[in-house]
């Protein structure tokens, strides 16, 4: 089947995932493609339809092994019958364990028809200065690499006339899933006085957890210690302080420090 149409969605607090995303889909060369960027809570709240002639891409970060649970409402109002689907993870080179066979079952489950995965590597969500984690990443390399893969979804596609005609996918991946579902309830970041009240960080949170009239306050049951207020920041007004987050940071920068490579599955 000729690919014409692409259905790119995807979660990027900071930002790896949708670069990555964006390079597949560059690489599938079809007529048409629309995001769809469930960073947003407002677009969480929308189910989408695809039919059976688009491809529907959905990428997303890996959260402590798992397929960020905030997504779930989202994954199982979707509707396909038949739709060829993509799968990709973004990690922050510790591991992606049982992610990627999660989104496959998940987006199964709502009808599509997985036919590729991915797990790529981005600079992790904790990862600063201080304690660098895959900094920079996806890096040049790595975007060639989702370019070469979206070029092979399109060759395997193309070489059918159905994606029912194709074998199952395989992806690594064990059932019942590893990792948590569960984040931390945690009071980990610092504001300092830099911070000009631009209300750019509640507007990057994806899930409503920085009060707009004041940065300072965050509402730890809702926040999901992503970042995206830490590095959006255009005072750099916000850092980590002691807290369990710092302390994964520091492991993880102890204990990561060998660049995993990219790996797609078709
Ligand atoms: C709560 C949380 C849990 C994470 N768990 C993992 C993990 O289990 N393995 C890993 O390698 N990276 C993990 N990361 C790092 C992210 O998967 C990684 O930085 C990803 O590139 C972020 O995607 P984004 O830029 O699209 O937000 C975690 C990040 C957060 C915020």
């Amino acid at each position: 089947m000729k690919t014409k149409k692409i259905k790119l969605a995807y979660f990027s607090p900071t930002g790896t995932s949708e670069r990555v995303a964006r390079g597949v889909a560059d690489g599938i060369e079809a007529a048409e493609l629309e995001t769809i960027d469930i960073t947003r809570p407002e677009t969480r709240e929308k189910p989408v339809r695809c039919a059976a002639d688009e491809l529907l891409l959905v990428a997303v970060p890996v959260y402590m092994g798992r397929v960020p649970a905030l997504l779930h409402g989202w994954l199982n109002a979707l509707e396909a019958r038949e739709t060829p689907a993509v799968c990709i993870v973004v990690y922050g080179n510790r591991a992606y364990e049982d992610s990627l066979l999660e989104l496959k079952d998940t987006l199964a489950n709502r009808g599509c028809i997985p036919v590729a995965g991915g797990a790529y590597i981005g600079e992790h969500s904790f990862s600063d200065e201080q304690a660098p984690v895959a900094m920079g990443r996806p890096n040049e390399e790595d975007l060639r690499h989702a370019h070469a893969f979206g070029k092979a979804i399109r060759e395997k596609l193309d070489s059918v006339a159905s994606p029912a005609d194709l074998a199952d996918l395989q992806v690594p991946g064990e059932h019942p899933y590893g990792g948590r579902t569960q984040l931390w309830d945690v009071d980990f970041i610092a504001v300092d006085d830099r911070c000009a009240q631009c209300g750019l960080c509640a507007k990057v949170c994806p899930v409503g957890a920085v009060d707009p009239a004041n940065s300072a306050a965050i509402d730890i049951a809702k926040c999901i210690t992503c970042c995206a207020c830490i590095k959006k920041c255009p005072q750099n007004a916000r850092s980590k302080k002691a807290s369990p987050v710092m302390e994964a940071s520091q492991r993880l920068f102890n204990l990561f420090t060998e660049p995993k490579k990219p790996e797609y599955f078709l």
